[in-house]
């Protein structure tokens, strides 16, 4: 086949694995590494749940091949904790319920860790703004909303 090996960083362990060059990191992630906390919903760039950190900055897994982000910090959800202590995004979106169904979770908190690092969460308008391409499915926005502008203080 045409599968080639390439090492990736995620959550701070390097990975070492063979995939076809057009494999992406979505699927890289969910099918060859079993860190299936980072959801598939569109699969075409437009609903957030594949959100995840590449060198702090959020991309959508399902529209970055895997083949692109090595050599790069690769974070997902499943890497946020520090040992049993939450991420403060976690924390907040436990204390605001921050969440329905939850599919969309991973995606929401990997963004608004993202909003807040990078400084977009000093206002309501501008947190929803940042967080607008993270779809949520039964509505949770205003709590979510309120989970990320927690954390901004
Ligand atoms: Fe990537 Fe929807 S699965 S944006």
């Amino acid at each position: 086949s045409g599968a080639s090996p390439m090492t990736l960083n995620i959550n701070g362990q390097a990975k070492s694995l063979r995939l076809e060059p057009r494999t992406t990191l979505l699927d890289a992630l969910r099918e060859y590494m079993d860190l299936t906390g980072t959801k598939k919903g569109c699969d075409h760039g437009q609903c957030g749940a594949c959100t995840v950190l590449v060198d702090g900055r959020r991309v959508n897994a399902c529209l970055t091949l895997a083949v692109m982000s090595q050599g790069k910090q690769i974070t997902t959800i499943e890497g946020l904790a520090k040992g049993d202590a939450l991420h403060p995004m976690q924390e907040a979106f436990l204390k605001h319920d921050g969440f329905q169904c939850g599919y969309c979770t991973p995606g929401q908190i990997m963004s608004g860790v993202a909003c807040v690092k990078e400084g977009h969460a000093t206002t309501d308008d501008q947190a929803r703004e940042w967080m607008s391409g993270n779809l949520c499915r039964c509505g949770a926005y205003p709590n979510i909303l309120a989970a990320v502008r927690e954390v901004a203080g």
